[in-house]
């Protein structure tokens, strides 16, 4: 195991009636003029809104919206977002939303406080913004678990670029599984399965787990892991069965929680070279992130084979009850990339890009080309292969 370090930074409050129980109590902390920041509207639809603003009202705060995040937030947004909030002297953000929101507003908050851009600040002088306006997050929308962490996934357009901005960690998370009832199917689906995705990226990072039936020894880490797989495989199928199933929501909020809040990560180098394909993908067509992972993911992994195949070949056997009997690891390996491929038909992800409606012009060599290449992943990709995956996805 590597060496680490462990603690958290984030306060969650989980359950139904967690904004009503806990968030007065917060809001107590901090100064009076608050940022309420949410997406293109679904809050007010759903009530969310109004009982937010109404326990904002009761704390006596002065209340400036920042509204339209949209999916896969713009550095444009952000921008706007920190002129917001300087100008109105913000003591507080509350994000509510799912991670396109969550992520933006980590941005905004040290946006807000530094004198310079940000971007150039961190990719040009390698800065790391220290100073931040305290924030809370408000998770309607689960999978992505954006609000256990401090990196936000922002879209810059002018660069072409969707990559990582270091912000704020939120100092809480209310987490009510009310909340997400309202949530689109699709969202569901694509959000959870993007759960299951961070979990395997990070398994999938070395050092390497080996098969424990080919004699391989398996860290704690790894472990939870797998039971955090298992969990939302289950509570995917029992969503999709019953939609109004709180306790499989709740599963699925907390595993994606789970998958982002350090545990997993812990004695570990993370992988996360889908992610990075992924993330280049939504730069050039704006795609869901979820179903962008979904039709990654098979295709990626038959290119990691066979480097991959020990870690593999455990996930094969426990995460998707695959008997090992009479099986070789590669032959194990194959069937875990098989069972992961026909879930993903089964839960009624996309398996092509054209079933995004990702057009055949884009410019697959230039996602290709400027697609950050991780140091955590079993094999070292080249920018040839990962256009190969690319097309191949097509
Ligand atoms: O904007 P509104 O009207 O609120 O609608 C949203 C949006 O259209 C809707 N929605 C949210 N809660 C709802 C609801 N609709 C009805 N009822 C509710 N309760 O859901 C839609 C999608 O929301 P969005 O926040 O975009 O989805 P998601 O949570 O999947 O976040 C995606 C973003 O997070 C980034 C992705 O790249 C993408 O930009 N990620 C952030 C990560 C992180 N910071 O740790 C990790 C991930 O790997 C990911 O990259
Ligand atoms: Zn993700």
């Amino acid at each position: 195991m590597n060496t680490f370090t462990y603690s958290y930074p984030v306060k969650v409050y989980f359950g139904e009636k967690a904004a009503e129980n806990n968030l007065r109590a917060e809001l107590a902390k901090v100064g009076d003029s608050v940022m309420l920041a949410y997406g293109g509207g679904s809050i007010k639809k759903n009530g969310v809104y109004d009982e937010l603003m109404g326990i904002l009202k009761a704390a006596g705060k002065t209340v400036t919206e920042f509204t339209g995040i949209m999916s896969n937030p713009t550095y444009e947004k952000v921008q706007e977002g920190a002129k917001l909030a300087k100008d109105n002297s913000i003591d507080f953000i509350l994000a509510v939303g799912g991670g396109s929101v969550i992520d933006c507003c980590k941005v905004v908050s040290a946006q807000a406080k530094l004198d310079k851009d940000i971007w150039d600040y961190e990719y040009v002088e390698h800065g790391s913004p220290a100073d931040f306006i305290p924030m809370g997050a408000v998770v309607t929308a689960f999978g992505t678990g954006a609000e256990m962490n401090n990196g936000a996934v922002i879209t810059n357009e002018e660069k072409k670029s969707k990559s990582p901005l270091w912000g704020a960690f939120y100092d809480f998370a209310i987490l009510d599984p009310v909340y997400t009832m309202t949530m689109p199917m699709k969202q569901v689906i694509s959000g959870a399965f993007d759960s299951l995705s961070h979990s395997m990226e990070t398994y999938m990072g070395s050092p390497r787990a080996k098969a424990v039936s080919f004699g391989g020894e398996v860290s704690l880490s790894d472990e939870i892991n797998e039971a955090t797989q298992r969990n939302i495989i289950r509570n995917i199928r029992a969503t999709i069965m019953n939609p109004e199933d709180v306790g499989a929501r709740s599963e699925l909020i907390w595993a994606a929680a789970m998958a982002e809040n350090g545990m997993l990560k812990i004695g570990k180098v993370t992988d996360f070279q889908c992610h990075m394909l992924e993330h280049q993908l939504g730069a050039y067509t704006d795609c869901n992130h979820g179903q962008g992972l979904a039709v990654l993911h098979p295709v990626l992994y038959r290119h990691m084979l066979p480097e991959a195949a020990p870690q593999f070949a455990r996930m094969a056997v426990e995460v998707w009850g695959i008997d090992s009997a009479g099986k070789s690891e590669e032959e194990l390996a194959n069937a875990f990339i098989d069972a992961l491929a026909s879930f993903i038909k089964e839960i009624g992800l996309p398996t092509t890009f054209t079933e995004m409606n990702i057009s055949e012009d884009t410019d697959f060599k230039a996602i290709a080309d400027s697609t950050i290449l991780t140091g955590g992943c079993a094999k070292k990709f080249d920018r040839e292969e990962l256009l190969e995956i690319l097309l191949e996805c097509r």
